[in-house]
């Protein structure tokens, strides 16, 4: 699968401007709404990276239709716009049970550098699934993406 980091650049720049324009707009239970979704995509990012990490450690045996299974749907994850989860009023600031920090809406370029790192990593990772020695291999840019993001724009667990 071959994917545009343009486009995803797109998408990532979308979803930080044009929500704005639903700042205020909030009818009750729309931004609850906005932060179970992107859990739920935070969700489906680790459930899909915890597959391929038990088989780079051999935990679990190596097999290649559910690596790339699990390799193609982190790809796929990567270039969602998620536009509608990130509206403006839904930080950790701003509300309960999130803990993603107000930077996020005003640090721009640095999400999008983030954002473009894991499609860049999880790319690879698509494109290396098919042996157990390609897994290990993309798997650390794909966690080290993640984490990169959490550090600056995730509070810490508490
Ligand atoms: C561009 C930034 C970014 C990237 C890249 C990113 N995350 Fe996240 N992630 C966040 C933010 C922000 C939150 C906090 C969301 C909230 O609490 O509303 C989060 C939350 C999470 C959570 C907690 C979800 C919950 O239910 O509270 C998990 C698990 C997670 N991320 C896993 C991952 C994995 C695995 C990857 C890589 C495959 C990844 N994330 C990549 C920004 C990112």
């Amino acid at each position: 699968m071959a994917y545009n980091h343009n486009v995803l650049l797109g998408l990532v720049a979308a979803a930080f401007t044009a929500t704005a324009a639903l700042a205020g707009s909030h009818t009750s239970g729309q931004a609850e709404k906005a932060v179970k979704a992107r859990k739920a995509h935070m969700g489906l990012n680790a459930f899909n990276l915890g597959i391929l990490g038990a088989m780079a450690k051999g935990e679990v045996e190596f097999n290649a239709d559910v690596a790339q299974g699990a390799a193609n749907d982190l790809a796929a994850l990567a270039m969602m716009s998620q536009a509608s989860y990130w509206p403006e009023g839904s930080s950790s600031d701003d509300m309960e049970g999130t803990r993603a920090l107000p930077v996020a809406w005003t640090d721009m370029a640095g999400i999008i550098e983030k954002a473009q790192a894991l499609g860049a990593a999880t790319t690879a990772m698509a494109a290396a699934a098919g042996t157990l020695e390609g897994v290990q291999a993309a798997i650390g840019p794909v966690g080290a993406a993640c984490g990169a993001c959490h550090k600056v724009y995730r509070k810490p667990d508490s």
